[in-house]
């Protein structure tokens, strides 16, 4: 199972879901290949927002080594699942020509549909402590329907 996060940037909401999708998929040795990406390519190379890197950090999760980089329809046929964490990421992905049935939206999972907002909105870091705990617990419901362990 091939899975792909896609946020604007990647720099800070999908650079978190990849980071902790792997962290579980490691710990119960799931078979998965999981990766982010933008949909807006304005970031590329960069490395992680501040804010994100230290919220992980604070989650014992390293992701200062990751770069940003812009996602790429042929990738449709790499994925077979492409989560968006807002609804202007599916429109986005959308406009690019995926799939529409590969398209999933984070907030699908154990989240009532809602948008993981993007962090630049808050005026504080406590901003990204929220975007952390709606995107751990995205994945984990993501991870509990697609691999049917029990995540805990
Ligand atoms: P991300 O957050 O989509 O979670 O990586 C953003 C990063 C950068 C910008 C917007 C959102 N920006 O406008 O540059």
């Amino acid at each position: 199972m091939n899975i792909l996060f896609v946020c604007l940037g990647n720099i800070c909401r999908s650079p978190l879901a990849e980071a902790i999708a792997k962290h579980y998929v490691s710990k119960f040795g799931l078979v998965a290949s999981i990766d982010s990406a933008g949909t807006s390519g304005w970031h590329n190379g960069e490395t992680p927002c501040e804010g994100s890197i230290l919220v992980a950090k604070k989650h014992h999760i390293d992701i200062s080594g990751f770069r940003s980089r812009k996602v790429s329809v042929y990738e449709d046929s790499v994925f077979d699942i492409i989560v968006a964490m807002d609804q202007a990421n599916v429109r986005d992905l959308l406009e690019m020509g995926f799939d529409r049935s590969k398209i999933r939206k984070l907030g699908e999972f154990g989240l009532e549909n809602a948008d993981v907002p993007d962090p630049y909105h808050y005026k504080n870091n406590e901003g990204f402590e929220c975007v952390y705990n709606m995107i751990e617990k995205g994945v984990k419901h993501l991870i509990q329907q697609y691999f049917k362990v029990s995540v805990e």
